[in-house]
C-alpha cells in the first residue's frame, strides 16, 4: 500500500542475503518453550511450527504473533503440512509422547519411533541441507533413528542430550559452592537419563579444579556431597514431572543455546548427543548416539573434545553406551 514508496532506481534485494529459518515440529510444552526462547533471542528471520493438531497449532502461532510489538522481528508460520518447513537451517523435533510421573524416558521408545517414521522423512525431504536437532525422548535412541531415517551425514544430526543435565549439574554445584552457575564448568555425559555420567574430573570454578585442591578426609567428604548432587541431577526431571506434569523452561533455554551456537557458528562446546562410536573406548561397530562434549558450529558437530576421563568415568560411559545399544539393537526401521 501507499505507506512507503520505493526510491528511484532501487535495486532488488541481493539474492545472496538468505533468511535464517528454524522449524519446530511438535508444539506442545517443549516445542513452545523452545520457540518462545528462540524468538526472544533474535536468532532467526523465519520460525515455522508444525504439529498434528491444527487448531492448537494455529492458536499457538497467533498467540506468539500477537507479541510482535515486544519482540525482535521474526516471521512466524504454522501448518500441519511439512512444506512449511522448506529450506530450514535447523529442524528441531520435539513431537511425541512424554513421561507420566514415575515413567522412564526409555519407556517412550516404541511410541516415539513410530512417530519419527512419519516425521523425519518429510522433514529431511523439505530441508535436505538442514541440521536436525532432536529433543523428543528417549533422545539418544531417537537421534540415532533420525540419523537413519534422514540419510543425513552424522555431523548434521544432533540430540539435545545432556546439555540440559549439565545445566542442572552446574546449578546444583553453584548452589553448593555459593558461586554463579555460569562460572562453573562441569559436564554430564552419556545417556540423557538414568545412566548419565558425571565427569568429576571436569569440575572447575573460574578455572580452579575442585577435587584436586582437596586432600584426605576433606576430599572424601566432598566426593560424598558431589555424589548426592549427581543423584539429584538424575532425579531432577522426575521431580519436576511429579510436581508440574512436564518439563519445559530449562529445555527451552538449553535448545535455544544450541541453536545459537549452531546458527552463529560459535564453535562453543556443548555436551550433545552425537554418533559416539570410536570415542572413549566405545567400539567402532556400535552405532550409538550419546552425549560427549562437542564443538558446535554452522556445520553441526565440528569435533569431539578430547577430555581426560578417569578409568571409572570411561567405564560408566561405556555402560551407558551398552544400555542404549541393547535398546537400539531390537528396533526395526
Ligand atoms: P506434549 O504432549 O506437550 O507435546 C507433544 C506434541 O507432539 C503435541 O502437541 C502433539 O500434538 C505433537 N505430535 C504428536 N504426534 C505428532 C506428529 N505425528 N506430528 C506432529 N506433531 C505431533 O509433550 P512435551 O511436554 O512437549 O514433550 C515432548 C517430548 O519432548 C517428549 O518426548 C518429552 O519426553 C521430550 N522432552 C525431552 C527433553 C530433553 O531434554 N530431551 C526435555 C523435556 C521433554
Ligand atoms: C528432562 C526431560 C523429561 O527434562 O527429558 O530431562
Amino acid at each position: 500500500h501507499a505507506l512507503f514508496r520505493p526510491i528511484q532506481e532501487a535495486a532488488p534485494p541481493s539474492p545472496t542475503k538468505r533468511r535464517t529459518k528454524v522449524s519446530v515440529v511438535g508444539t506442545g510444552n517443549v516445542g513452545m518453550a523452545i520457540a518462545q526462547t528462540i524468538l526472544t533471542q533474535n536468532l532467526v528471520d523465519d520460525l515455522a511450527l508444525v504439529d498434528a493438531k491444527p487448531d492448537m497449532l494455529r492458536g499457538e502461532m497467533l498467540d506468539l504473533q500477537h507479541a510482535a510489538a515486544f519482540l525482535p522481528h521474526t516471521r512466524i508460520l504454522a501448518s500441519p503440512d511439512y512444506s512449511i518447513t522448506a529450506g530450514s537451517d535447523i529442524c528441531i523435533i520435539t513431537a511425541g509422547a512424554r513421561q507420566i510421573p514415575g515413567e522412564t524416558r526409555l519407556n517412550l521408545l516404541h511410541r516415539n519411533v513410530a512417530l519419527f517414521k512419519q516425521i523425519v522423512p518429510p522433514v529431511a525431504r523439505h530441508s535436505p541441507g538442514a541440521l536436525l536437532l532432536v529433543v523428543s525422548n528417549p533422545v539418544d535412541v531417537l537421534t540415532y533413528i533420525a540419523w537413519k531415517l534422514s540419510g543425513f551425514p552424522a555431523n548434521r544430526v544432533i540430540g539435545s542430550g545432556t546439555n540440559l543435565d549439565s545445566s542442572r549439574f552446574r546449578f546444583l554445584l553453584a548452589d553448593h559452592l555459593e558461586v554463579n552457575a555460569q562460572d562453573v564448568q562441569a559436564y554430564m555425559v552419556g545417556e540423557h537419563g538414568d545412566s548419565s555420567v558425571a565427569l568429576w574430573s571436569s569440575i572447575s570454578v573460574g578455572g580452579l579444579p575442585i577435587l584436586s585442591q582437596l586432600k584426605g578426609d576433606e576430599a572424601a567428604k566432598e566426593q560424598e556431597v558431589l555424589e548426592k548432587i549427581r543423584r539429584a541431577v538424575v532425579d531432577s526431571a522426575y521431580e519436576v514431572i511429579r510436581l508440574k506434569g512436564y518439563t519445559s523452561w530449562a529445555i527451552g533455554y538449553s535448545v535455544a543455546s544450541l541453536a545459537r551456537s549452531l546458527l552463529r557458528d560459535q564453535h562453543r562446546i556443548h555436551p550433545v548427543s552425537l554418533l559416539a562410536k570410536g570415542f572413549y573406548g566405545i567400539p567402532d561397530d556400535r552405532e550409538v548416539f550419546l552425549s560427549l562434549p562437542a564443538q558446535l558450529g554452522r556445520g553441526g558437530v565440528l569435533g569431539v573434545a578430547n577430555m581426560q576421563l578417569t578409568e571409572e568415568e570411561a567405564k560408566r560411559l561405556r555402560r551407558s553406551a551398552d544400555t542404549l545399544w541393547s535398546l537400539q539393537y531390537e528396533l526395526e526401521l
